[in-house]
């Protein structure tokens, strides 16, 4: 008998007699790997006198000798599926919330961790259509790029805000409209060559995906400190171009610390950028800002870009968070036409471009004088439900370093918290028994190709809050956070001091 008749008589042998009827719940049949009948007959037990095991392939079959491992993973039950797309961040957070059986519609619970604006009337807002027309054109595919028209109305807009008397000018062909904000950091993604993209820790979590899914750039995390709040500091910036950094994302402002780069600082950045690096510069929450009396006006990268078609620069918003209109899915981004061209080109098989009734439903929102009076209602608004919070955080003995200028977030400082409510976890926990929903502070300390371990992260003492819901809700969920922090002061008081 010849070695390999030898091995395949054996690998026949172990595979028929160990193989099981179909495991509970149906699916692959697995062979059980404690005992194989030998050629002459007799049974023996794998492992017990010394002998090789038996391995098992991904298709439950079993053989002598490893596999490389990428064979060997265990039999799927959904194949084809990376079981590794675990949810986090806010989806995480709600999914535990839902265990313990939140319901978006129940009033006794708060959504602290809401990434979304409340979306019904404010005082001095626009009236939002109830009714979208969508007639035989509208049924057609609509370009990729976006309809020409809302292309304009986006171009005329940042013009009219940001670039007034200056020479070079948005047009349409600057313009590309997405399905979302996210969506358009995929086709961002998706039109990098070759490079080092910078990301600054904390920031937005989506970024995490985005920046481990695509294969074309090498993502280096730039960690901010928390003692200035987390600045993007321009020795930083100048660190990273050294590094040869050909491309640098980050929210402005920011998310989840709620402050902004701006004026000197955002020009600065600018400038040294302008030769060798591409700014992407996501400004979802750009018109979420309190620092100019809530008169509507708002900061963007778009005063400081000289030519618009010259500047490595990609300008990300929508109606998302501005407008309030999170279910439309029409953003957009603004950039020199041959970012455009390329984002145009990855529309058409990244997502095939935005659905065309809320395109036009869009345009007339965007008249430059109707954005600048709702976005005066938005800031006044938010600013209220702003100042109420921190009032109401700073009463219980929270501290913040400086009120947030923008967004609808606070960053949370758990750390003189005394017990388990001190951690990110603990006090996600504690909030969910007060039927409160917060997100954990070490979901936006973003860690894409997972290298470090989460529990070393130094945002394990802070979590979000979103003052996006409505002010009766954000007084509802102040109170729980005021009963859990009483609660565990009194506990700390009577603990034996050391
Ligand atoms: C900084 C930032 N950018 C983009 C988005 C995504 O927006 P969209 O919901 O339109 O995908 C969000 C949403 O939370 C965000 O916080």
């Amino acid at each position: 008998m010849s070695g390999t008749e030898g091995f395949s008589r054996y690998y026949y042998t172990t595979m028929h007699n160990n193989m099981d009827t179909s495991p509970p719940g149906g699916g692959i049949p697995r062979p059980r790997r404690s005992s194989t009948v030998l050629e002459n007959g007799s049974l023996y037990t794998h492992g017990d006198k010394g002998e090789p095991p038996v391995f098992q392939s991904a298709s439950g079959m079993s053989t002598p000798i490893p596999l490389p491992d990428v064979y060997t993973q265990p039999a799927h039950k959904y194949p084809g599926l990376d079981s590794k797309h675990n949810s986090t961040g806010v989806i995480w957070a709600t999914e535990q919330a839902t265990a313990k059986g939140y319901h978006p519609d129940d009033p006794a619970w708060t959504n602290f961790g809401q990434g979304a604006p409340e979306v019904g009337p404010i005082p001095g807002g626009m009236e939002k259509p109830q009714w979208i027309e969508s007639g035989v054109g509208e049924r057609e595919y609509a370009p990729t790029s976006g309809v020409k028209e809302l292309r304009e109305a986006v171009a005329n807009l940042y013009n009219d805000h940001y670039r007034k008397g200056m020479e070079s000018q948005y047009t349409y062909e600057n313009v590309c409209i997405v399905p979302g904000g996210r969506a358009g950091l995929i086709r961002i993604a998706s039109i990098l060559r070759d490079c080092y993209m910078s990301f600054f820790l904390p920031d937005y979590t989506a970024y995490s995906e985005m920046l481990s899914l695509f294969k074309n750039f090498a993502a280096i995390p730039v960690p901010l400190e928390e003692s200035d709040n987390y600045q993007v500091h321009l020795d930083a910036v100048e660190n990273e171009l050294r590094r040869g950094v050909t491309a640098m994302i980050t929210s402005n402002p920011r998310n989840p610390t709620g402050h902004s780069l701006k004026g000197e600082g955002l020009e600065k950045l600018h400038d040294m950028c302008r030769q060798q690096c591409l700014l992407i510069m996501d400004e979802f929450y750009s018109r979420y800002y309190y620092g100019s009396n809530c008169d509507g006006s708002s900061n963007s990268s778009a005063q400081y870009v000289q030519d618009v078609n010259v500047d490595p620069v990609l300008i990300l918003d929508g109606l998302t968070k501005a407008f309030r209109l999170p279910g439309w899915r029409v953003c957009w981004i603004l950039g020199p036409k041959k970012y455009i061209e390329a984002l145009t080109s990855a529309g058409s098989y990244l997502d095939g471009g935005t659905n065309a009734p809320f395109q036009k439903a869009a345009i007339p929102m965007l008249e430059p004088n109707l954005v600048r009076t709702e976005m005066a209602a938005v800031q006044t608004h938010f600013k209220a439900k702003r100042d109420y919070c921190i009032q109401r955080l700073e009463s219980m003995g929270f501290h913040f370093r400086s009120k947030p200028d923008s967004t609808f977030y606070l960053w949370l400082d758990l750390s003189h918290l005394p017990g388990k409510i001190k951690t990110a976890l603990g006090f996600f926990q504690e909030c969910l028994n007060e039927r409160i929903i917060t997100v954990p502070g070490i979901f936006f300390d973003l860690n894409p190709v997972a290298r470090r371990e989460l529990h070393d992260s130094p945002m394990f003492h802070f979590v979000r809050l979103s003052y996006g819901p409505p002010m009766d809700q954000l007084k509802q969920g102040m109170d729980g956070i005021q009963r859990i922090v009483d609660r565990y002061k009194a506990g700390a008081s009577i603990l034996p001091k050391r």
